[in-house]
């Protein structure tokens, strides 16, 4: 397409050079027509026709299944429900932070339930809509390792442009034994952390979040059992750190406008740093 797209480029810049630099007598009305029919009609029906064909020839591609892992995503006000489904083992559930093997075909199964989001990947490719009672596929593959950049690209509400996610390509053995140790949910804490649990559940966090092992059970909010491990909060929107889990807690319509979870503007700060560190320590 891009080569494609080059040689069309610089035949209408050699036919802009000659009407304008070479031949441009506007009274030759003979040349006018000419070019017209040449490089107005037959020329962009031959090119545009060329590429659909060649288009349509790559599409069976995009639409071969996967090989063994599917990621389903669910886009939401305004972050990203995340469950891996392996081929042989337990559905794994989290949120706003994908990881993959590298070298796999992965399939995608995209849908939302409130409103209309889109899933993209830039450096990976995709960019398909997320829509309420249907599900849409998408396979993609990793060819390197590294942190690739993921955004929703539909306009769903006042924190569209705070609905972002990281995708994590690592090698195939050690996605598979991260992918299992999922299993077991992650050891108690100690110290402040545990005192952090055990305001996070008096609070009642746990009504909206999850997190495995403990009486939090909701499923409104992202799923918080590795919460710790990810790089990011909020969608990708901050940097994983106590003081920005404290932050997001104190004023989250600030960071996020729209979002379902209310602020605790009245907590105190001691009691925020207990939580902040129970959730760092969930890895
Ligand atoms: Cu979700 Cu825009």
């Amino acid at each position: 397409m891009a080569i494609g797209a080059g040689v069309v480029w610089c035949l209408v810049l050699g036919v802009a050079v000659y009407a304008t630099r070479i031949r441009p007598d506007p009274h030759e009305e003979a040349v006018g027509w000419r070019l017209i029919l040449w490089g107005g009609v037959v020329f962009p029906t031959v090119v545009l026709a060329a590429l659909l064909v060649f288009g349509l020839g790559l599409m069976p591609q995009l639409r071969e299944p996967g090989e063994g892992l599917r990621i389903d995503v669910s886009g939401e006000q305004f972050w990203w429900r995340v469950t891996y489904r392996p081929a042989d083992g337990p559905a794994v559930v989290s949120a706003n932070e994908i990881r993959v093997p590298v070298g796999e075909r992965v399939e995608f199964g995209l849908t939302s339930p409130d409103v209309i989001h889109a899933f993209w990947i830039p450096a990976l490719g995709g960019k398909v809509d997320m829509i309420p009672g249907r599900e849409n596929r998408l396979v993609l593959k990793a060819e390197k390792p590294g942190t690739y950049r993921g955004a929703c690209t539909e306009f769903c509400g006042a924190s569209h442009a705070l609905m972002a996610f990281d995708v994590v390509a690592i090698e195939k053995a050690a996605f598979s034994a991260w992918l299992a140790a999922q299993a077991t949910p992650p050891s108690p804490p100690e110290g402040e952390a545990a005192r952090g649990r055990e305001l996070f559940l008096r609070h009642g966090c746990g009504a909206c979040h999850r997190v495995a092992g403990t009486e939090a059970a909701g499923e409104v909010g992202p799923d918080l059992t590795r919460f710790g491990a990810r790089a990011t909060l909020g969608a990708a929107t901050l940097a994983n750190t106590p003081d920005n889990i404290a932050r997001f807690v104190r004023e989250t319509g600030a960071l996020k406008p729209r979002a379902k979870m209310p602020a605790y503007p009245n907590l105190p700060g001691e009691e925020l740093a207990a939580i902040a560190a129970y959730l760092g320590s969930l890895k």
